[in-house]
C-alpha cells in the first residue's frame, strides 16, 4: 500500500495580534496572541504527502505548481522536524514500523480560496502540511505538540491545528518547547458567533508579516509598551470573554487590539500602513452601529467587532442574529466593492470551528 496521507487545516484570524519575534529562526513571539479558528467550509487548505523509496528528494506543488524547497528555509524545516518525529517516536519505539523517515516526500497543497484575495494563505498551508506529515508518519502527538512544528512554517500557523478559541503562548524557554497553541474553548461553546470578511483589495500586500514585524521589533518604542502593558491582560480578559460568551467585551478587545497593533505599524520606522481608505470607512460604520447598540434603550452592548491583519481587509465578527443587518449596511455604504460580492463565499460568513 502506498503511503500518502491527506488533511485540511483552516485559516484562523487573531483578536490579539501576534507582532514581533524574540527568535526569528524558531519563530518565537514576543508576545502571546488569540484566534479564532474559521470552519473548514470556507478557507482552509488542504495538502496531501507521500512519502515513497523510490523519490529522490522531498517535492512540493502549491496549487498545481512546483515550488523550490530552500534548503535550511522554513519548508525544509518543518518537514525534518516532522521525519525527526517519525523517527523518535514511531521508528525507534517499534522495530517493525516502516522507516518512513529515510524516505522522501512530496507534498501537494491547494487552497479553496483565490490566493490573490489577500487573505493569509501561510498559516493555513503550514498547519495543513504538519497536520497532513503527522498523520502520514502515524504520530501519536496531539495538536499542541505539533503547534511546536507548524509554528516554525509561520507562527500564526501553529493556531490554525487546533479549532475554536485558540491562545498561542509565548512561552519564555529559548527552545521554545513552551511556545505552543492551546485551546481556550471549542466552537461548540459558542457556535452563534460568526465572521464575515470583506475583501477590500485583493492585491497583494505591500511589506510582509516577516519583515514588517522585524522592523517594528528593530524600531518601535510602542511595541515594548504593547508586550508589557497591554497584551497580558488583554489575553486574560478576552479569554475570561469568551468563557462567558461576553460578546460586548470580546468585541471591545478585539477592536482595541486591531487598533494597537495598526498603530504600532505606524510608530514602525518607516512607518507600515496596511489599512486603506475603505478600511477606516469600514470601521467608522462599525463603530457607528455599534454607538447606537450602545445607547441603553437599544441593549447597551456591542453588536459587531472589526479586526485587520496586515493587509487592508476587514475581518467583522458578529453574533449570526446580526449578520444580515451588517451585510446590508456594508452594501449600502460600498456599493462599488465588487470584491463583497464574490461567489468564492469572500462576502459570505464563516462560522467558527
Ligand atoms: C498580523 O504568522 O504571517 O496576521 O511568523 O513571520 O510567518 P511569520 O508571520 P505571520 O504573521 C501574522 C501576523 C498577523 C497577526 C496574527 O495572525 O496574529
Amino acid at each position: 500500500a502506498p503511503f500518502i496521507a491527506t488533511t485540511s487545516a483552516p485559516v484562523n484570524i487573531a483578536c490579539i495580534k501576534y507582532w514581533g519575534k524574540r527568535d526569528t529562526k524558531l519563530i518565537l513571539p514576543t508576545n502571546s496572541s488569540l484566534s479564532v479558528t474559521l470552519d473548514q467550509d470556507h478557507l482552509r487548505s488542504t495538502t496531501t504527502s507521500r512519502a515513497d523509496p523510490s523519490f529522490k528528494e522531498d517535492r512540493l506543488w502549491l496549487n498545481g505548481v512546483e515550488e523550490n524547497i530552500k534548503s535550511g528555509g522554513r519548508m525544509a524545516t518543518c518537514i525534518s522536524e516532522m521525519k525527526r518525529m517519525r523517527k523518535e517516536l514511531v521508528e525507534d519505539v517499534d522495530a517493525s514500523a516502516p522507516k518512513l523517515s529515510t524516505f522522501s516526500v512530496h507534498i501537494a497543497s491547494y487552497n479553496n480560496f483565490p490566493t490573490a484575495a489577500g487573505l493569509a494563505s501561510s498559516a493555513s498551508g503550514f498547519a495543513a502540511l504538519t497536520a497532513s506529515l503527522a498523520a502520514l508518519y502515524a504520530l501519536p502527538s496531539p495538536p499542541t505538540t505539533l503547534s511546536l512544528i507548524a509554528r516554525q512554517g509561520s507562527g500564526s500557523a501553529c493556531r490554525s491545528l487546533l479549532g475554536g478559541f485558540v491562545a498561542w503562548n509565548a512561552g519564555e524557554l529559548a527552545s521554545g518547547l513552551d511556545s505552543n497553541a492551546v485551546q481556550v474553548a471549542p466552537e461548540s461553546h459558542w457556535p452563534d458567533i460568526h465572521a464575515l470578511i470583506c475583501v477590500v483589495s485583493d492585491t497583494k500586500k505591500g511589506t510582509s508579516s516577516t519583515s514588517g514585524m522585524q522592523r517594528t521589533v528593530e524600531t518601535s518604542a510602542l511595541l515594548q509598551h504593547r508586550i508589557k502593558h497591554c497584551v497580558p491582560q488583554r489575553m486574560a480578559d478576552i479569554s475570561a470573554a469568551i468563557l462567558a460568551r461576553d460578546f460586548d467585551r470580546f468585541a471591545e478587545i478585539t477592536m482595541a487590539d486591531s487598533n494597537q497593533f495598526h498603530a504600532v505599524c505606524l510608530d514602525t520606522a518607516p512607518p507600515i500602513f496596511y489599512m486603506n481608505d475603505v478600511s477606516r470607512a469600514i470601521i467608522a460604520v462599525i463603530e457607528e452601529y455599534n454607538r447606537v447598540a450602545l445607547l441603553p434603550e437599544n441593549g447597551g452592548k456591542r453588536k459587531a467587532a472589526y479586526t485587520y491583519d496586515a493587509g487592508p481587509n476587514a475581518v467583522i465578527y458578529a453574533p449570526a442574529a446580526n449578520i444580515k443587518e451588517i451585510i446590508s449596511l456594508i452594501i449600502h455604504y460600498f456599493p462599488q466593492q465588487d470584491a463583497f460580492k464574490d461567489p468564492f463565499g469572500l462576502f459570505g460568513t464563516a462560522g467558527v470551528g
